[in-house]
């Protein structure tokens, strides 16, 4: 049956609304990350950054880079799940508390799976912290079967982490931070991905990609 004028725009309105709905509830997790877990807030709208910053290089779509842009922003949510005693602890985990912290991504796909129905976004939040030498969490992914999006964050992650100050080290400066990278590419990141991140760093200049901080 052909939908009335008047049932179209019914069907219009409420998926307007429930879009609307989802949006606002996506601002509230962040504000929510915001009060619970600054640093985290903070790390994540800079990974997101440095995200897009490699993303430039790859010839990526807007709608793309809009799903990069929201898996980036969202990849540490499930850190909401995790005790702050645990995720500021100046001293080394206990074997315990290093599990809990690895649940995260999958805390992550939990929170955001009511609001966000994009499978590539979640996947990149649950991939987020594989390795491409298969020795990641939580699924122990290798190479390829990572995807395209949890390659980029990975190295906008550990890039954003080693150049700021934690509670049990001193911040790295950026030459350090992409040395390790480079010693990482083919192990710990995808050695292409890790090129064009070098390459785009480069090009930014080193003033520039301080500035995204
Ligand atoms: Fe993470």
């Amino acid at each position: 049956m052909i939908p009335s004028g008047l049932q179209r725009r019914r069907h219009q309105y409420r998926a307007h609304g429930a879009h609307h709905t989802r949006r606002s509830a996506l601002q509230g997790l962040l504000r929510a990350l915001e009060a619970i877990e600054p640093e985290t807030m903070n790390h994540s709208s800079r990974v997101r950054r440095f995200s897009l910053l490699l993303a430039e290089t790859l010839g990526l779509d807007d709608r793309q880079l809009r799903q990069l842009s929201v898996a980036a922003n969202f990849h540490d949510i499930g850190k909401i799940q995790v005790p702050s005693t645990i995720l500021n602890k100046p001293e080394k985990l206990t074997d315990d508390e290093f599990r809990l912290v690895k649940e995260h991504p999958e805390h992550g796909v939990r929170i955001l799976t009511p609001l966000i129905d994009d499978p590539a976004i979640l996947n990149a939040v649950r991939t987020h912290h594989e390795r491409v030498d298969g020795t990641g969490y939580p699924n122990g992914l290798k190479g390829y079967q990572i995807p395209l999006f949890a390659r980029v964050i990975a190295i906008a992650d550990s890039f954003d982490a080693m150049t700021s100050w934690r509670p049990y080290r001193e911040a790295m400066n950026q030459p350090e931070a992409l040395d390790e990278i480079r010693r990482e590419a083919g192990t710990q990141f995808d050695p292409l991905l890790v090129e064009a991140f070098l390459e785009a760093v480069a090009r930014n200049n080193a003033q520039e990609t301080l500035a995204l901080r």
